[in-house]
């Protein structure tokens, strides 16, 4: 299906041949410069909700390429705060733009928002619900270290409950057969409506609680924050934040191939002490979001 005009709410919007047409157009953006391709475009960033690298590597993606960009970074700087609607904000952005970029805090927001008009939206993230361009540079670096997305064995360690990062991932992940290890504590597993899925698609997964003795088989440990803003009750958020903390003693437990794969921001789930170590790529990983954020301008504005 082509591209253009086309909304990136979740990625179960995606099949696996368009994953692979995102990450091969990502491949191109990256191997050669493509100075005038958005010459004359404008982007919105509409962000309700705190960001760094998903809304500045956006808008670095946006000008690397020669388009222009717009927009705001709370929701208090907005006419959201005197109660305007996303519908009516999203008219609005029809006349201001050729493309939006939104992050909000509730679920069905960017849904809701492309329902709204005929500006292509691309969802950075809707509350604890997906958020899809994420998920591509995260296909996008497992790719680059393995060559290959089929098959993969992928621990996903922390906050399965409300991390949407995890929930776009198991989803795409299990496109490629993905042998998936969940491991989080009893109150964070992974949403059960996202397991049924999983298992109506026949992916192979298994839940644990525990980092030690899971991960000797491991191509990639895929590590969360805990997400802090989305606990309805503090105390419960207390009792489970610090569940996981690995630094260099958990060296011994990993695959001696494995690489630690991290969203972005850490608190202090990984300690500093493994980042000069060659099992850390999250870095590398968040630096991926330029080359796939340019495939995703480019290809849903239809400039390629
Ligand atoms: C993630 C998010 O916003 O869901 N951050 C990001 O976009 N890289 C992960 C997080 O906030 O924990």
């Amino acid at each position: 299906m082509s591209f253009n005009g086309r909304d990136i709410i979740s990625i179960k919007d995606l099949s696996k041949e368009d994953i692979l047409t995102i990450l091969k157009t990502a491949r191109k953006m990256e191997k050669q410069d493509h100075l005038n391709l958005m010459k004359g475009r404008i982007l919105a960033t509409l962000f309700y909700e705190p960001s760094t690298r998903t809304r500045l590597s956006f808008e670095s993606a946006m000008h690397r390429i020669g388009g222009a960009v717009l927009g705001f970074s709370q929701a208090k700087v907005s006419s959201a705060a005197k109660g305007e609607t996303i519908h009516d904000t999203i008219k609005m952005m029809e006349a201001y733009a050729d493309v939006v970029v939104m992050r909000h805090p509730v679920e069905g927001a960017a849904r809701r928002a492309a329902e709204s008009g005929s500006i292509p939206i691309i969802n950075a993230g809707d509350g604890a619900n997906q958020h899809p361009t994420q998920t591509l540079l995260d296909l996008y670096t497992m790719l680059k270290v393995k060559g290959s997305l089929e098959n993969l064995k992928i621990g996903f360690v922390g906050d399965l409950k409300y991390g949407r990062t995890v929930h776009s991932l198991a989803h795409a992940a299990s496109l490629f057969k993905a042998q998936m290890t969940f491991i989080s504590p009893e109150t964070l597993r992974m949403p059960t409506h996202q397991l049924s899925e999983l298992k109506s698609a026949g992916s192979s997964y298994k839940e644990v609680s525990r980092i030690e003795g899971n991960c000797k088989d491991l191509d990639f440990l895929y590590m969360t924050r805990v997400q802090r803003e989305r606990f309805p009750d503090p105390v419960e958020y207390e009792k489970v934040k610090d569940a996981y903390v690995i630094d260099s003693s958990y060296i011994e437990h990993f695959n001696k191939d494995m690489k630690i794969m991290h969203p972005l921001p850490r608190v202090n789930e990984i300690a500093k002490d493994l980042d000069d170590t060659h099992y850390a790529i999250y870095f590398e990983q968040a630096r991926n979001g330029i080359p796939i954020r340019q495939a995703l301008l480019a290809l849903v504005t239809g400039a390629i």
